[in-house]
């Protein structure tokens, strides 16, 4: 991974980073509507431009009621433990956030197992997979209570088919039935469907409004009103009751009305991209795997840490990886830096 200082200690500034969609900074329309946002102690329910961005967000995903948090992983730890009790167990995708990126929270804080299920290329679990890994009523075991699911994964947007038959195999074996969100509307752009059909077979979603979305900070969780009373509990308990925090919902509320139909540019950005890469000879992408803002380069063996380097020397920005790194493209992101870092990525391999 690259970062600002290792671009700052060659003199240069940043000004293509392909990280992540979360290093957007917010527009100045966007910190407008922040500046001027209604505001009120949102631990007693007094903020009035968060109680409106979780209504938008409850309707929008077709649920009963909404709570804003402070990111996707504090989203997650709520709606997990509020599902959970201590020894009972969740089963979740072996590549999904919440099983390998989450510091394992709900396992530290709320003594829940986790079971990880095979994922397939596109991040899919099998159904029948689940049905086998439910525990049966024996002291032995610990309770399966709970199926996570994630969509988009790694870029992949599962469609409605895909996330019904996912979540009936859990619901048939007496599993609630949560979803990683983070980023839902790009698999909602990109399949030409409504969010809340995509999350119609589910009882939690979290939605994250600081990756494609392009906000500062915040994710809203959804699900029945009875659900998200546990959640607020739960949020509460881990530190993450708020107070003026209307100033942080107004970028989500502008980021929804503003930012949701431009995930298509992104997506675009990101086949421009793949395209030109596969042009390369020395890398290798899979372009029919991209179906969202994601990009997998794959790179000759030890040519990772030197092209690192070479592009933060020239202010453009790569994150983690050996021999695949992943991209992806945002808000910031236009034709012009795409065709800029693949004349970089070209120049560097000769
Ligand atoms: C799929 C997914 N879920 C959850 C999160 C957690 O979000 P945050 O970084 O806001 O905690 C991320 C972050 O990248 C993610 O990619």
């Amino acid at each position: 991974m690259t970062s600002y200082q290792d671009a700052a200690q060659a003199n240069q500034q940043v000004w293509i980073d392909l990280r992540s969609d979360t290093v957007t900074r917010p527009t100045a329309a966007m910190r407008e509507a922040m500046a001027n946002a209604e505001v009120g102690d949102d631990v007693y329910g007094d903020d009035p431009t968060v109680n409106e961005l979780q209504a938008r967000v409850a309707k929008l995903l077709g649920k009963q009621a909404g709570l804003f948090v402070a990111s996707g992983t504090q989203s997650n730890l709520c709606a997990l433990l509020a599902h959970c009790q201590r020894g009972d167990e969740l089963l979740v995708g072996d590549c999904y956030h919440v099983h390998r990126y989450e510091a394992g929270g709900v396992s530290v804080l709320g003594g829940v197992m986790m079971e990880a299920l095979a994922t397939d290329h596109r991040g899919m679990m099998q159904p029948a997979a689940i049905t086998k890994a439910v525990k049966p009523d024996d002291p032995h075991c610990p309770i399966s209570r709970l199926l996570c699911l994630e969509n988009t994964v790694s870029g992949h947007a599962h469609d409605v088919a895909s996330i019904a038959g996912l979540a009936k195999a859990g619901r048939d074996s007496g599993l609630a039935v949560h979803l990683d969100g983070a980023r839902l509307m790009n698999a909602s752009v990109k399949l030409g469907v409504p969010a809340r059909q995509l999350v119609e077979a589910v009882d939690s979603v979290s939605l994250c409004l600081s990756k494609g979305l392009g906000t500062p900070a915040g994710s809203v969780l959804v699900g029945s009103a009875e659900f998200i009373a546990r959640a607020r509990r739960m949020r509460k308990l881990v530190g993450g009751g708020m107070r003026q925090v209307g100033i942080l919902a107004a970028a989500g509320l502008y980021a929804l009305e503003h930012h949701i139909d431009r995930l298509a540019d992104d997506h675009v950005a990101a086949h421009r991209l793949a395209d030109q890469l596969g042009q390369i000879a020395k890398v290798t992408v899979n372009a029919d795997l991209v179906e969202t803002n994601m990009v997998f380069m794959q790179l000759p063996e030890g040519a990772a840490d030197p092209l690192r380097a070479h592009l933060a020397g020239r202010g453009i920005l790569l994150g983690t990886g050996d021999r695949t790194i992943r991209l992806v493209t945002h808000l910031d992101i236009d034709f012009l830096a795409i065709d800029q870092f693949t004349a970089e990525i070209a120049d560097f391999f000769g």
